[in-house]
């Protein structure tokens, strides 16, 4: 179809940008990439010339299917920030295997990897980027051309990793990133943002946008602390919104529930902050292996007791989404 839209406007493809493009058709790029990716059509490389419309028809369709789209009930993405307090607690394994469970379940979802610097959603995802969020910090490229397929029609944003720009990032710089994030909200049900761990402007900015904050924290001593400062920062916030706990890598569902309510009470003592049960995970050695595999592990070992836990805190969690439109209309 965008060799079409490019055969058209009489410019090759390989010298027109999408942005170029969907300016000369006067429709949104984000718009133009999005009609076209739901054709088929995912890069510049791949392009579907079989629909052989003109220009004026390719922006009326657009509009048509953005209307169309809008119908059902404006729906905005809710947006999910998983963050942690403590490092290497499970953020990035829950943020991919939660994204792709509700891709599978047929919910848009988009995952961005916002642990600016040292990005490793790709990796989990098994989806090497070919462009990256620091593309679209350097203004290399459109925020629709850092959007890449991940499993299970999961579209993944991925970061830039050893990028020390990104890791520097000035508030300006992450004002355009939130702006982008926002962007995105009409165009899914769901955004996932997976977030570096602690309390610095890099990681709060990202959860002050976020409708929902998922915290994880394992049941060791300093994560579960670490937790409390996360949860600290948030209740302190101007218009507190609903902090969701994951207890990761326990060894029994008892386990899990200690570590919240020890959690809960200390929030409500010196807080006077509810937090909300997502659920938990239990440890499991097919999350390392998927990671091996390169595959989120919802998908690599879909019965593995982890997947099975996965799959309880994804139906949970689209508990907060729009229902489905019905297929009946
Ligand atoms: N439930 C689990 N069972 C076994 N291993 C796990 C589990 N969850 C996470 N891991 C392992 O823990 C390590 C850290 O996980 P992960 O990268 O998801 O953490 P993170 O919080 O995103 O880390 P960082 O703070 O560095 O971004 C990985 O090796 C991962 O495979
Ligand atoms: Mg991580």
């Amino acid at each position: 179809m965008a060799e079409t839209v490019h055969r058209h406007l009489g410019t090759p493809m390989d010298q027109m940008t999408w942005t170029e493009a969907a300016h000369r058709l006067g429709v949104g790029v984000t718009d133009l990439v999005t009609w076209a990716r739901e054709r088929g059509a995912f890069c510049d490389a791949d392009l579907d010339p079989g629909l052989d419309l003109v220009p004026s028809e390719v922006a009326d369709a657009i509009r048509g299917i953005d209307e169309e789209k809008a119908k059902p009930s404006g729906r905005r993405a809710q947006v999910f920030a998983v963050t942690s307090g403590k490092g290497g607690v499970g953020k990035t394994s829950v943020s991919v295997n939660l994204a792709t469970a509700l891709a599978a379940r047929g919910r848009r979802t988009i995952l961005v990897d916002v642990d600016l610097g040292l990005a490793d959603v790709h990796i989990l995802a098994g989806t090497p980027p070919r462009r990256t969020l620091s593309d679209f910090v350097a203004g290399t490229a459109e925020l629709v051309e850092v959007i890449g397929d991940g499993p299970r029609g999961l579209k993944i944003i991925a970061g830039g990793s050893g990028v020390k720009e990104l890791a520097d990032l000035d508030a300006r710089g992450r004002a355009r990133v939130l702006d982008a994030i926002e962007s995105l909200r009409p165009h899914c049900d769901a955004i996932l943002l997976d977030t570096g761990a602690g309390i610095s402007s890099n990681v709060t900015d990202f959860l002050e946008i976020a409708d929902h904050t998922i915290c994880v924290t394992t049941s060791s001593f300093a994560a579960i602390a670490d937790a409390y400062g996360v949860v600290k920062v948030l209740a302190q916030r101007n218009t507190p919104r609903s902090v969701h706990m994951i207890v990761n890598r326990v060894r029994s569902p008892e386990e899990a529930e200690q570590v919240f309510r020890k959690l809960q009470g200390c929030c409500q003592r010196f807080l006077g902050f509810e937090l909300n049960w997502l659920g938990f995970l239990p440890e499991d050695q097919n999350v390392e292996g998927a990671v091996l595999k390169r595959s989120p592990f919802c998908e690599a070992f879909p019965t593995s007791v982890a997947a099975r836990y996965l799959q309880k805190l994804a139906t949970s969690l689209e508990g907060y989404l729009a229902p489905m439109p019905s297929p009946l209309g």
